[in-house]
């Protein structure tokens, strides 16, 4: 199937919620990955940092090649790194479907975006909680996703910044339906709800998830909030 119709069957079964494969256990990355699969996950977030943009550093090429290896399910690659052009086709050889950029890493966005659609997959941009929407508006033809974090990118379990709420509509406005919309950090059963009402499809999840004991259940009650809005 083409990534662009993956994106698409993602977005048919939206509110989606995505595991962020950080605070997983990743000794165990095959358990891991069936546990999610048999908790109907539709999609896996993968937090990609480089100790540079971020001040944490996580994993890379060889852990994406292994996922896809383990999975089919879509990979969506948050890269939390500078000058991220340098690797968008090896993110991409080893299997990425979706690739995020934050606009913040980056000179030329627009040329990073092109560079992600020319490959045929899903090009997204992310915004930090401090940047303003309008950091994007130029750039709304050249994306399929906006992932506006609602945490400082770096580290899972921090507390969810409401302020990405308004962000959120605003976005619907400015972009119509045409653009998915993700919401990343701080994402858990008091925060889901006012994510979908206030736009997001897509909505990141990692200690609602991984510090729980049942994969299951803590995505069924994500699942149950989201659709609650
Ligand atoms: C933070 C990452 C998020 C984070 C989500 O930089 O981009 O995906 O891991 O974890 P929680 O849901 O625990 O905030
Ligand atoms: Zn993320």
């Amino acid at each position: 199937m083409s990534v662009g119709s993956r994106l698409n069957t993602l977005l048919e079964q939206a509110p989606v919620v995505l595991p962020s494969l950080l605070l997983c256990d990743f000794g165990n990355l095959e358990r891991e990955i069936d546990r999610l699969e048999k908790a109907d996950t539709k999609a896996l977030h993968l937090d990609i940092m480089d100790g540079d943009f971020v001040p944490n550093l996580t994993y890379g090429l060889p852990i994406v090649k292994a996922l896809r290896r383990l999975t089919d399910l879509p990979l969506d690659t948050h890269l939390m790194i500078s000058r991220p052009e340098r690797y968008i086709d090896a993110f991409h050889q080893a299997g990425a479907d979706m690739i995020t950029v934050h606009i913040e890493a980056t000179d030329d966005p627009s040329a990073v975006l092109r560079q992600i659609r020319r490959l045929g997959i899903c090009a997204g941009i992310a915004l930090n909680p401090k940047t303003p929407l309008s950091a994007v508006e130029h750039l709304v033809t050249d994306c399929d996703l906006v992932l506006m974090m609602s945490v400082e990118p770096g580290f899972g379990g921090q507390t969810f910044d409401p302020t990405v709420l308004k962000k959120l509509k605003m976005a619907r406005e400015l972009f119509g339906d045409r653009t998915v919309l993700e919401v990343d950090g701080g994402v858990n059963e008091e925060t889901i709800t006012e994510c979908t009402r206030a736009g997001a499809q897509l909505m990141v999840a990692g200690s609602a998830i991984f510090g729980r004991p049942d994969y299951k259940s803590a995505m069924e009650v994500l699942r149950t909030k989201a659709l609650q809005a």
